[in-house]
């Protein structure tokens, strides 16, 4: 699947940052050394976009969340865009891969936000599980919002579980959705990514506690767009 690129989508990216984000942010430094820290690990280059990071942070400030909960932490780039951005914000993140959690690790401890994100680390099914039965035993708190981005083939089989740890009014954002349009194309639907992206949809339309929308987005990254979904 081939996703098509146009160089006036990291043009506009670059310099509406250049205006609303400059290096001189104090989080900056910590959001490169995230991406760089993270190539020479290795980990493949599939965090959000900076806009998206930022537009994800602003989101968490608007409805003043407190608890926030990401599927999918790879290098914890996300993670820190929206922890940094918001002081009073607690991060809890989920990573499939013990080496990959390290070096989210490492880079949320350069980025001194430890105290505020947490890595856990498993598969995010048996992970949401765990989550459920603490905030059951208010042992934790409900989350006011979640990010779903781990892996497009099965990312809508989090949705209705994030669902049922969430706060009234909470926001659950799942990323990948639109994949150049590949998901109304017919000849693209027996693609796994594609087909998982399109259940999402489906999965979020047939839940009654949520109201939702598909918003798509161009990026310095590629023609995309989000789920998001409000509970009511
Ligand atoms: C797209 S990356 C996440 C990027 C991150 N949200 C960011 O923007 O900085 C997806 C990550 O999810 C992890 N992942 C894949 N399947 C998972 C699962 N079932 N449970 C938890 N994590 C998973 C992968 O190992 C990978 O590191």
């Amino acid at each position: 699947m081939a996703l098509t690129q146009d160089p006036r989508w990291p043009a506009v990216d670059s310099f509406t940052l250049s205006q609303l984000h400059p290096s001189s942010r104090p989080n900056s430094a910590a959001l490169k050394h995230a991406l760089k820290n993270s190539r020479e690990h290795g980990l493949r280059d599939i965090a959000v976009s900076a806009c998206e990071g930022k537009f994800l942070a602003l989101q968490c400030r608007m409805a003043k969340v407190k608890h926030a909960l990401e599927i999918g932490t790879l290098g914890g780039y996300n993670s820190i865009w929206m922890a940094s951005e918001n002081p009073d914000l607690h991060v809890t993140t989920v990573e499939l891969d013990p080496k990959t959690a390290e070096v989210a690790r490492e880079n949320i401890r350069f980025a001194g936000l430890s105290d505020r994100v947490e890595v856990l680390v498993g598969d995010a099914t048996k992970v949401i599980e765990t989550l459920h039965a603490e905030i059951e035993q208010q042992k934790r708190p409900r989350f006011g919002f979640v990010f779903i981005d781990a892996d497009m083939e099965v990312n809508w089989s989090f949705f209705n579980p994030s669902v049922e740890l969430c706060l009234p009014g909470a926001a659950i954002i799942v990323d990948n959705i639109v994949l150049g349009g590949t998901i109304v194309t017919e000849k693209f639907l027996s693609d796994k990514r594609v087909a998982g992206s399109r259940h999402a949809v489906e999965v979020a339309g047939e839940n009654p506690k949520v109201d939702g929308v598909v918003v798509q987005m161009v990026s310095s990254k590629s023609y995309d767009g989000i789920l998001l979904a409000v509970l009511k």
